[in-house]
Formats: C-alpha cells, structure tokens, sequence
C-alpha cells in the first residue's frame, strides 16, 4: 500500500504520458512553448506499462488516469491503455485531455478499456478559445467532446478555468451548455503552477465567485457529502438534480486531508503532490535491472515522506519547478 504519516493511501495514479501540447493556454505556457523533456529521458510505453502493473498488483492503486500535457499526443497511448485494462485488479482507466483528437481517436480508446475522459473547455466562443490558447482548435474540441459521448467514455466531465475580464463572465453560459448536452461541469481555481510564474491570488476567480455567478441563473444545493469521497470537486446540484456542477477550488478550499494522489512523471518520477517540491526517481532503478519489490519500496517510501497539504497559503510555498504541463495536473 501507498501510505503516508497522515495516514492516507494513494489509490489514484496519475501517469503524465508527455509534457508536450498542441495548445498554448496563457494560465498554463508561454507561446513559444516550453523546453521539452528529451526522448531517451521519456519512459517508454513498455516502461509506463511495468510502472502500472507495479502500481495496481502490488501497491493497491485502483484508478489509473493518463494525463499530459496532451496524452493523445502519445503514439502509443492506445496500446498503453490496453495494457492497462489487462491488469488484475482491472484499475478504473481514465484520460484528462484537451480533446484534440479525440474525435479521431475515441473510438479505439473505448475498445482499448478506457473507460471515460475528462476534456478541458473553457469557453463556448471561438474567438475567446484563440484568446486563451492561442490557437483556432476550438471546433476540434467540440468534435471531440460528442465523439467521447458517442462512443461511451461517459460520464463526460468538462474542466473550465476562469480567467477574470476573459471568460468569467461564460460561467452560467458554460453551465447551461453542459446541462444541455449531459456532460458534468467543473470549475477550477487557477493553481500556482504556470511556467511563467505569473500566478497571482488576488486577480484569481475564486470558488465563490464561480457560485455567486451561477446562482444568478441557477438554483444550487450541496450534493450530500458522502458522496464525495476524496474527489477534489465539490459538487452543488442544478435545480435539485440529478444533474451536479463542481468546483476544484484548490487554493481557497484545499482539500488536502482527503488526498489520494500518487503521480508520476513522463520521465518516470513519482511525485507525492501536486505541489511537491522533489521527486523520486523510478526511472534509473527500472533501467538498472531493479526488480518489482524494489521499486515497489522507492514508491513506498516516495509517498511515505509526503507533506501534510500543498501549503499555498504558507509563508515558504515555494511554487514547484515542474509547470503544470509536465505534471499532469
Ligand atoms: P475525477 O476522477 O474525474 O474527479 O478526476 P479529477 O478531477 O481528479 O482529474 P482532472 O485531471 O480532470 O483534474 C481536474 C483538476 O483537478 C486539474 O486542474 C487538476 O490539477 C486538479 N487536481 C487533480 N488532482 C489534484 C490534487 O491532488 N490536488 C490539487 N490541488 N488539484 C488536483
Ligand atoms: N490552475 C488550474 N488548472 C489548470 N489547468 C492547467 N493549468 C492550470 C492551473 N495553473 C487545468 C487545465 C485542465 C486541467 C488538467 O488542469 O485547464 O483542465
Ligand atoms: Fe496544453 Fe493543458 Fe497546458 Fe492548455 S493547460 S497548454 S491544454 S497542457
């Protein structure tokens, strides 16, 4: 099992398969990109493989999620997938994506065993899309939102991040759109974690502000909280169900104490948080001939030594050096 001091087990891994996007989201990178981690230092598929197995057999992972930056920009994301939904115990397999592709691919990803996807959208208009990702995929988004509805990685949830004088006004816009089309809204408080370190609390749109816009429009109750269980969404429903809208407010709500995170990065380092300021470096022992149990034990002791919460609101946080894209959110 994947323990900590505060008596947490990590039973949710998320696998950042690449740090590369073919978006350029302004809360996320710069234009130019960013330096992109080299192709002999990426794990390869059959290493990601062994890293799961290692994960689900024998440290009691349950949910495996495939991340990036964009994962469909993974070659062998399908047959990686695959593997995966080979393992016993069959782990839950989900993907976060920016949904480019997926249009193409969504198909092949739900034969393959992935069982649903998670797509980022933060605006229903083009030209704000251009805006904020610098770039005119906005119609490719939302070809590949129907196509996962179509083929069955249900239910969709759709990420939104609000950026004032941007798109914070689209909040109940966004909303009445998801409702429409089945798919289960979630806001996101923008998270310290921009290459550029351009993050600053005070022009964030906080959680509350995301609820004072849609109850301009909507009615909302807290779902029951035993449903949430260590989701970082909290979830209010829309005119009293059953359809829910959440909100993963990450700095002013943190929910921490519930974490059930262990991650790991493309060039094989567990990180025991988001914001975790070190790594633990799996890569060098797999390709040193290490056996199993002994990187069973450095992902152990990688999760034993994680800290009690991110911290953003302490003195010494100190934003981790690995933006966003290549952890994998
Ligand atoms: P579900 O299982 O569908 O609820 O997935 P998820 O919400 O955990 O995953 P997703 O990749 O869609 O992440 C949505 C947002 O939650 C992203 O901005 C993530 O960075 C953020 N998030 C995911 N895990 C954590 C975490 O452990 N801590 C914090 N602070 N944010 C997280
Ligand atoms: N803060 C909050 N969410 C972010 N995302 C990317 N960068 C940030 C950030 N700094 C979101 C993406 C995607 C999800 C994985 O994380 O929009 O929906
Ligand atoms: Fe790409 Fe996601 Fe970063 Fe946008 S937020 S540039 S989609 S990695």
């Amino acid at each position: 099992m994947l323990l900590d001091t505060f008596g947490r087990q990590a039973v949710d891994l998320r696998v950042s398969l690449t740090d590369r996007c073919n978006l350029r989201c302004t809360y996320c990178m710069p234009e130019e990109g960013l330096q992109w981690l080299a192709k002999p230092d990426l794990l390869t598929d059959e290493e990601i493989v062994r890293l799961v197995t290692v994960a689900v057999r024998d440290l009691g992972v349950r949910e495996v999620r495939f991340t990036g930056g964009e994962p469909l920009l993974r070659p062998g994301l399908v047959g990686i997938v695959a593997a995966c939904a080979e393992l016993e115990p069959r782990p839950e397999l989900s993907l976060t994506t920016n949904g480019i592709g997926l249009a193409r691919t969504a198909t092949a990803l739900r034969q393959a065993g992935l069982d649903r996807v998670n797509v980022s959208l933060d605006t229903l208009d083009a030209d704000t899309f251009f805006t904020l990702t610098r770039r005119k995929r906005h119609q490719d988004v939302l070809d590949g939102l129907a196509a996962a509805e179509a083929a069955g990685l249900t239910p969709v949830k759709l990420n939104a991040v609000l950026m004032r004088g941007v798109n914070d006004h689209e909040a109940a816009d966004l909303l009445d759109w998801c409702l429409q089309h089945g798919y289960e809204l979630r806001f996101i408080e923008q998270m310290p974690l921009d290459a550029q370190h351009g993050w600053d609390r005070s022009s964030m749109v906080t959680a509350e502000e995301i609820l004072g816009r849609l109850q301009d429009r909507f009615s909302l109750t807290p779902e029951p909280s035993s449903v949430r269980g260590a989701a970082p969404a909290e979830r209010w429903l829309v005119e009293g169900g059953p359809a829910s809208v959440g909100v993963i407010a990450s700095v002013t709500r943190p929910f921490c104490r519930a974490c059930d995170r262990t991650r790991l990065t493309a060039d094989g380092q567990v990180r025991n948080c988001l914001f975790a300021t070190g790594e633990t470096d799996l890569r060098t022992a797999l390709r040193s001939g290490g056996s199993d149990a002994e990187i069973g034990e450095l992902w152990r002791a990688a999760m034993w030594g994680k800290k009690a919460g991110a911290g953003i609101d302490n003195p010494d946080f100190l934003q981790p050096e690995r933006p966003m894209s290549a952890i994998g959110g």
